[in-house]
């Protein structure tokens, strides 16, 4: 959600901070902008609507040369997405990037317009640049006003700040927004999520909350939240990543789509031991003592990621006997959650960085959790370094807005961990060793969905003027449908919506007309007979059925039904397998409705903000 991207160096930052922005768009893209001081020392602000291209065209026709300068994408909170309300901000010699949301806006507008500041837009962040400008007296150093506006701000934030008088610095706080420093040789850089830096350095200090930098070519200095000098350790890291190779796909989703057999099989390397056992190795023995006890846990997740906590807490219960709650981290966040004897607090996030998450996680450590573990994509992120332990997903960087392969590659640690319990805990065993056989063919029958693709892609054609949608499923196979729906909402935007099959006569019932299609997954399990009743109520009714199941679930086509056939599958990973057929008809309805697929409207990778 808004990216930031800031250099300092001794050769031309210009090409380096529009690349940044390019990577970095994933996250937000409503508009974007920059700011740099020039050779001849002055401020220059170039701001465009709409996507970085646009805005580098604009800004190549100049032929700048600065060695210190602030970007930002943006993903519109306070304020419309138009060129006024882009970043940066200015305030006379103050310019600022901004990441997050200042709560008490408003209030400091008030304030600062009585002093006879003049606000040209309706953002936020205009605030930041005025309040540091009138906090300037004679002799104050950049860093020391920063220091001096800090408690004025209410909410959570990520800014760089850069002063046209001090070329020679960027300052850069952290306080609820994620910021990286990106460490060169004779140069120094900043960004909101390390992608942003990888073509320039792969060495990066990660700012704790409360932390505030100080940068010059040369040197970085951290104060952290009591005033005190910190030195922050460097960590290398090791990701590699062409931007602009979507290969033989059209576009990133797709691509993902189709990384997902070997994603999972990333996520499976090196998880068992030679008696096929599960083994986590970043599970030490105090993590092992501590999963022993847990008689419950409490999943917390927002998005595509709680979607892979629903499927999870079927797995817990029936197969690990560990009872489990699942919640969307934004409600947990704001209630009184009880925490139950025993209790494991496990957060799914692929970012790492969503804030909802982040602060349920953090409203956790007073509730005296047996431990908090993480599920993430992203090392180094700001949820892997306040968790007590975390597991890794191995789905490398997910571009793509819709997440695909981070969901799959979710279920498949989370499915590792229910067979890691099952032992751990001296549970059925029988369940874990199928678990484990099943996980080893997975991504092998994923390929073989593939093999499908044609016909999804013609299935396809008959949701080109659709407005609504319902997804059914039982059982773990609900949370599909759920996920399924999402899926078809965020990149087509047709209305979808996705129930228990069970509960369709307790109102979607009366949705059902010859109009609404219904996509119904099926595979064949204990489940598949009680399913069959829940499709005959809609086919009298004449809804369009389109049923996703496998070969000996025994379906007959009629009138107004489909039926996609898919390969059989074992029962336990059925609903990492199910998913890929829906993620492949959405990308396709999708692509017939011209939408952005990559970069859907509204919405970005990673929200940081509430
Ligand atoms: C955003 C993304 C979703 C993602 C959700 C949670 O809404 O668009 O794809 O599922 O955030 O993200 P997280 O990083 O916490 O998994």
């Amino acid at each position: 959600m808004c990216g930031i991207v800031g250099a300092i160096a001794q050769r031309n930052i210009v090409k380096i901070l529009i690349e940044g922005l390019r990577r970095l768009e994933y996250r937000g893209y409503d508009s974007s902008g920059l700011a740099v001081i020039n050779d001849k020392k002055n401020l220059i602000r170039f701001r465009e609507i709409g996507q970085v291209h646009i805005l580098a065209k604009e800004v190549e026709k100049h032929n700048i040369v600065s060695n210190v300068g602030i970007a930002h994408t943006r993903w519109a909170t306070h304020g419309k997405p138009s060129k006024k309300n882009a970043h940066p901000h200015i305030s006379e010699y103050i310019a600022v990037v901004h990441n997050g949301i200042i709560e008490n806006y408003q209030e400091l507008r008030e304030q600062l317009k009585k002093q006879q500041y003049i606000f040209n837009s309706e953002t936020d962040t205009e605030v930041i640049a005025h309040l540091i400008h009138s906090e300037f007296k004679e002799g104050y150093t950049l860093i020391e006003v920063v220091k001096l506006i800090i408690p004025k701000l209410k909410g959570a934030y990520g800014i760089v700040i850069m002063d046209r008088r001090t070329p020679d610095l960027l300052v850069a706080v952290r306080y609820g927004s994620p910021l990286i420093i990106g460490l060169g040789i004779g140069e120094n850089f900043l960004a909101s999520d390390q992608l942003a830096l990888l073509h320039v350095t792969h060495h990066f200090i990660y700012l704790n909350e409360g932390d505030i930098a100080e940068i010059t070519c040369k040197k970085v200095n951290i104060v952290d939240k009591q005033g005190i000098n910190v030195e922050r350790k460097p960590i290398k890291v090791d990701i590699q990543y062409n931007f602009d190779n979507k290969g033989i796909y059209n576009h990133y989703m797709q691509k993902e789509i189709h990384e997902q057999p070997l994603a999972i099989k990333n996520t499976l390397h090196g998880r068992f031991d030679q008696n096929n056992n599960v083994i986590f190795t970043e599970l030490d023995k105090k993590a092992q003592n501590i999963l022993s006890k847990v008689e419950h846990i409490q999943i917390i997740a927002c998005g595509t990621s709680y979607n892979a906590g629903m499927v999870a807490r079927y797995w817990f219960e029936s197969l690990a006997i560990i009872s489990c709650d699942v919640e969307i981290a934004s409600e947990y966040r704001y209630r009184k959650p009880i925490r139950r004897k025993n209790s494991l607090l496990l957060t799914i996030c692929q970012s790492g960085e969503t804030a909802d998450t982040l602060a349920a996680l953090r409203l956790s450590k007073n509730l005296n959790y047996l431990a908090s573990l993480a599920i993430c994509n992203v090392l180094g992120s700001s949820l892997i370094r306040e968790s007590d332990f975390s597991l890794m997903t191995k789905a490398g960087i997910e571009i793509s807005v819709a997440s695909t392969k981070a969901f799959t590659t979710q279920l498949t640690v989370l499915l590792l961990l229910v067979a890691y319990l099952i032992r751990l805990q001296n549970k059925n065993i029988l369940f874990e060793r199928n678990i484990v056989k099943a996980l080893y063919n997975l991504p092998f029958h994923i390929e073989n969905i593939f093999l499908q693709e044609k016909n999804i892609k013609s299935l396809a054609k008959d949701f080109s003027s659709i407005n609504n949608v319902l997804f059914i499923g039982r059982g773990d196979q609900f949370p599909i449908a759920v996920e399924g729906a999402l899926k078809l909402k965020e990149i087509s935007y047709i209305h979808a919506e996705a129930y228990p099959a069970g509960e369709l006569k307790h109102g979607p019932l009366a949705l059902v007309d010859t109009n609404m299609p219904v996509i119904i997954i099926a595979p064949n399990n204990k489940l598949l007979e009680k399913l069959k009743s829940n499709i005959e109520e809609i086919h009298t009714r004449g809804g369009l059925i389109y049923i996703f199941t496998d070969k000996n679930a025994g379906f007959i086509n009629s009138k107004n039904m489909k039926i996609i056939v898919l390969p059989n599958i074992e029962e336990f990973t059925a609903p990492i397998f199910y998913i890929v057929p829906l993620q492949l008809l959405s990308y396709y309805i999708a692509l017939i409705k011209g939408t952005n697929i990559d970069q859907p409207r509204n919405l970005a990778k990673s929200v940081t903000v509430e």
